[in-house]
């Protein structure tokens, strides 16, 4: 990994970019202590202030569009070892599409952007992801947490989480290049929250509620309706 560390930026996001579009290599990472413009999933903000982790990583597989969507999978189960690391006696749970969630309460985000070349193939994609070490919104649309209030982490800095997830992430990314997200999507199964349980995803017109069956070949979310009809979810947001 190349890293560059800084205090403040707008979004990590919009800095690795920049870098990529001016060639920048495969694994480079933009680490900031704040952001002034955090962006979240479906448009929304991110509030960052100094103490979480805020950081995105730059990634140029050699694979479709499609498929390089299955890589917020990847950055989940990354994540989820990654604070088991840090304390052993927090069990992570994973939340469709992205979360890790810790007693049931989401104490991360992944924000998956990509760029595509003239021909339509992917170009380069940016993974960036933010988790809760000391603070969180109180105000958040899903119930919130932070790795502090989970207790054994006071003296957690977001440099330690940072190492720790790098560090977690290679060997899952090394499963997904080799075997495909079929490897992937066993191990996010293993951890998911709220398998078989009925669910509510919330889509931008209305709600589904049904029972949460798995996830498919592809990341979608396979519900049973309340009518028995199947429906697979592509985008949404899940509420339990
Ligand atoms: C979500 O809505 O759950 C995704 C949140 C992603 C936040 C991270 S923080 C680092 C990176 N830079 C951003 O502006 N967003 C992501």
């Amino acid at each position: 990994f190349t890293l560059h560390a800084r205090e403040e930026v707008g979004s990590t996001n919009d800095e690795v970019r920049l870098l990529a579009e001016t060639g920048a290599q495969d694994r480079t990472v933009v680490w900031a202590l704040r952001q002034s413009a955090g962006r979240g999933r479906q448009g929304r903000t991110w509030v960052s202030p100094e103490g979480n982790l805020y950081f995105s990583l730059l990634l140029r597989p050699e694979v479709a569009i499609a498929e390089a969507a299955n890589l917020s999978f990847v950055a989940a189960l990354a994540l989820a070892d990654a604070i088991k690391k840090i304390n052993p006696e927090i069990t992570p749970s994973l939340k469709w599409p992205n979360d890790v969630l810790v007693s049931s309460k989401k104490i991360s985000g992944v924000l998956l952007e990509s760029k595509s070349t003239a021909s339509g193939a992917l170009d380069f994609l940016i993974m960036g992801i933010g988790v809760n070490i000391r603070t969180y919104p109180g105000d958040a649309r899903y119930p919130a947490t932070s790795l502090l209030e989970q207790g054994g982490c006071d003296n957690l800095s977001p440099g330690d989480l940072l190492s720790a997830f790098l560090n977690s992430f290679d060997p899952w990314y090394k499963v997904w290049k080799k075997d495909g997200f079929m490897a992937i999507r066993s191990a996010w199964l293993d951890q998911a929250h709220g398998i078989g349980k009925t669910i509510y995803v919330r889509l931008p017109h209305q709600t589904l509620s049904g029972r949460f069956v798995t996830i498919d070949k592809d990341g979608a979310l396979d519900l049973e309706l309340d009518s028995g009809e199947q429906c697979l979810v592509t985008a949404g947001d899940v509420f339990f």
